[in-house]
Parts: structure tokens; sequence; C-alpha cells
């Protein structure tokens, strides 16, 4: 349509060219190399002050990259003012004109621009978040929900190429959050506009994402479809940011052309070499807790299987579809293991002796190591140095 101008029918591949970002005294953005194919629902995901916002400032326009170049559909969007971007922003605080309608709120930017039809439009947009049937209501007449879903509306009704998204569900309880996530990720495929949403919710991320970025000090870490990183995390900071891990200190010892042998305490652990990011010396591997079965006899051995133990149970905790373990294994950190309650009851009890098995092939090799303190919060790797210091008193 002519008269959107900049605005688009459909979504635009989005690119980041080296980009940095550094305020005075402080680098937000370290290197980022990043293309969103047009269409796409793409998720970046990362710990609060991990340069998520800053990152959507810099492709709307708010803030300009200190190197780099940003690309929208293919051309250079770098030197352009924000208005002059095919991109719409909604913010966690989405500030709806409390003294206009509904049908006002969504359709004002059109009207702005002098767009025919603006309210035919916004008619269209508030079906689409389905609430068009009270669309001459205030907005301090709708639920936190439903202002969420106007802000929605007020966004995609210009048609950006590209919407951005920074937390637009942060203030909604559980339950709406996930209805929202659902319905958010059915209205991207409907109208097949570009989406790149900002969370620090790894489930919503996994959820709505075709394509999750994990992003950790200004710097994306690992990229690729949910299952995907979930399956295979190459470092220790995605292994926890994403899911639960439990991870292992292990020595390579040998192996076949397709599986390395490690030592952990005298247990053998193997994994694939196509599932590892090295193989050699003292490595880090884990196993999602989801993986991991409990025994209350040694297993027999077998060449598929990685077993440790004994160990103890040292927690149980019943969650109704499946109960959590904690097991405390000598030369490890505690190890979760989530056993579906297939029988009534748990398999196990607390102070049980158990040994844990899973399939070699689900072991995982990582990049970096556990200790690294990259993997912990400030607050936690405090107190870690704290406690490791008290041990080495
Ligand atoms: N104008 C600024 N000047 C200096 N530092 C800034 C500025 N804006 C952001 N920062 C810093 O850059 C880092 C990244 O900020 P950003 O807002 O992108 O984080 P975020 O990942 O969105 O975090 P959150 O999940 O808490 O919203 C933070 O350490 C922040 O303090
Ligand atoms: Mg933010």
């Amino acid at each position: 349509m002519a008269n959107l101008n900049s605005f688009a029918e459909s979504g635009a591949d989005l690119e980041l060219v080296g980009i940095q970002k550094r305020f005075p005294g402080f680098t937000a953005i370290e290197n980022v190399d990043l293309t969103i194919p047009a269409g796409s629902f793409f998720a970046l995901l990362g710990p609060s002050g991990c340069g998520k916002t800053t990152t959507l400032r810099l492709v709307a326009g708010l803030e300009d990259p200190t190197e780099g170049r940003i690309l929208i559909g293919g051309r250079d969007v770098t030197d352009l003012k924000p208005h002059k971007r095919p991109v719409n922003t909604v913010f966690q605080s989405y500030a709806l004109f409390p003294h206009m309608s509904i049908l006002e709120n969504v359709a004002f930017g059109l009207r702005r621009r002098k767009i025919d039809g603006a309210t035919e439009k916004a008619h269209e947009a508030l079906r689409l978040v389905e609430l068009d049937h009270i669309s001459d209501r205030k907005p301090a007449q709708l639920s936190g929900g439903q202002q969420q879903r106007v802000a929605l509306a007020r966004a995609v009704v210009n048609r950006p190429a590209l919407l951005l998204l920074d937390e637009p569900l942060g203030a909604l309880d559980l339950k709406l959050r996930r209805q929202m996530q659902q319905e958010l990720k059915q209205i991207q495929q409907e109208v097949g506009l570009t989406f790149l949403h900002v969370t620090h919710d790894q489930e919503e991320a996994m959820t709505m994402a075709d394509t999750v970025a994990v992003m950790n000090k200004g710097r994306i870490e690992q990229m690729g479809a949910p299952a995907e990183l979930y399956e295979l995390p190459r470092t220790v900071f995605v292994a926890n940011f994403l899911g639960q891990s439990n991870l292992f200190s292990v020595t390579v010892a040998g192996g076949t052309e397709t599986v390395l042998h490690t030592d952990f305490n005298g247990s053998r652990i193997s994994l694939l070499r196509s599932r590892t990011e090295r193989n050699a010396g003292e490595i880090t591997v884990g196993v999602r807790p989801e993986k991991l079965r409990l025994h209350r006899e040694p297993p027999a051995v077998d060449a598929g299987v990685n077993v440790v133990g004994p160990g103890r149970i040292t927690d149980v905790s019943f969650i109704g579809v499946s109960t959590q373990y904690t097991v405390s294994i000598p030369g490890s950190d505690d190890v979760q293991v989530f056993a579906q309650n297939v029988e009534a009851g748990p398999a196990a009890r607390e102070g049980d002796e158990v040994w844990l098995s899973w399939l070699a092939e689900h072991t995982f090799g990582l990049a970096d190591d556990r200790l690294d303190t990259g993997a912990l919060t400030a607050d936690l790797s405090t107190r870690a140095i704290a406690s490791q210091a008290a041990l080495a008193e």
C-alpha cells in the first residue's frame, strides 16, 4: 500500500553487523552479529543488564551504535531517524492515552500520518487481538492483559516490517502471561511480520520463538532453535540459564572415532564427539535432569550408558507431574533428577543410597568450565568465593 510510505505489508530481514555500543565508561554491547530472517519470531534472552534493551534501542534508532551497521530488508538504516525506520516498539510500560477510547488509541498513529481508512484499519487490528467488541471503552476500563493487547494492536496497525517487543508481558501475572504468549505467537503467524522479542524468561523465549539468542554481558553466547539450544548447550552459562543442567568436571581418557570417554572420580562418562566443544584434558560435561534415572542398586554396565554413584538423596520434592530429587555425589555439585510420576508416590526417599544412569548420547561437552565464575550472578560468585576462601582456611 503506497500510502503507508515506509511501512510494510510483510516482514523484513534484520541484520546487525559488528554492532558495538559504548556508553561513557561502560560497554553495553561488545560485538553483536545477527541476522533475523523476514517473518520469523526471534527472542533475545538474557539476564538483567546483559544489553537486551540497548540492542532494541539501537534497532529502533533511539541510540546510535559506536561501531557497526544495522540493515532492515537489506537497506542500511544506521543513519536514519527513528520515525523513518519501518519499526515499531512495544515497551513494558505501554502508556495508552487515558482520555481516548481504545479505538482512538489504536487509530492515533495512522491519523497522525494522515493514512486513509484509519478507523477501519484500527477495527481490523482490534479484531486481531479480539477486543473490537469493546473498542469504545477507555483504557482504565480494561484489565492489564487487555491493555497489553491494545498496545500490541496499536503497534501492529502500523504494519511495521519489524516489531520490537521489550518484555511486553512483564507486567502480567503468570497465567495471563502464558495465555498472552500463545496469542502473541498466533498473531505473529497471522500477520507474518518479523518479531524481535526481548525477555529474561527462558520459558517464554522457548515457547514463542523460532530462534533464541542467549545474550550474556553484551555478547550472544549461542543462538538456535529452542530445542537445539536446550539439548546441546555450548557454554556453562547457556547450560544453566536455559533450564537446569548437571555439570561434571572430567578428564578425557581416550575413546573411539565417534565416542569420547572421560573419567569422573573413577566412573566413566562417555559422550559423542559430535556433541562436545573440547576433546582433550580437563573438560566440563553435562546432562539435563530429566535424562537421569535413579537406581537403588548399581545398574549393570552397558556401553551406551553412563553410571555415576553411589550418592545419597538429600532432598525429595513432589511436584505433581514429577518428583525432583537432589542427590549428593562426591566430586560434583548436587545433582538434580526429574522423574515423572508414573507410579504413585516417589520411588526413593531422602537418605537413600542411589546410583544415577543416563544414555551416553544425552551428554554434552562444554567450551568452558564449571568453576568459571561467568556462570554465576555477581551475588552468587561473591558468596562462592567467600565459601571457597572459608574452605581453604
Ligand atoms: N545511557 C546509558 N549510560 C550508561 N550505561 C547504560 C546506559 N543505558 C544502559 N546502560 C548499561 O548497559 C547495560 C545494558 O543495559 P540494558 O538496558 O540493555 O539491559 P537489559 O538486558 O535490557 O536488562 P533488563 O533485563 O534489566 O532490562 C546495563 O549495565 C546498563 O546499566
Ligand atoms: Mg531491558
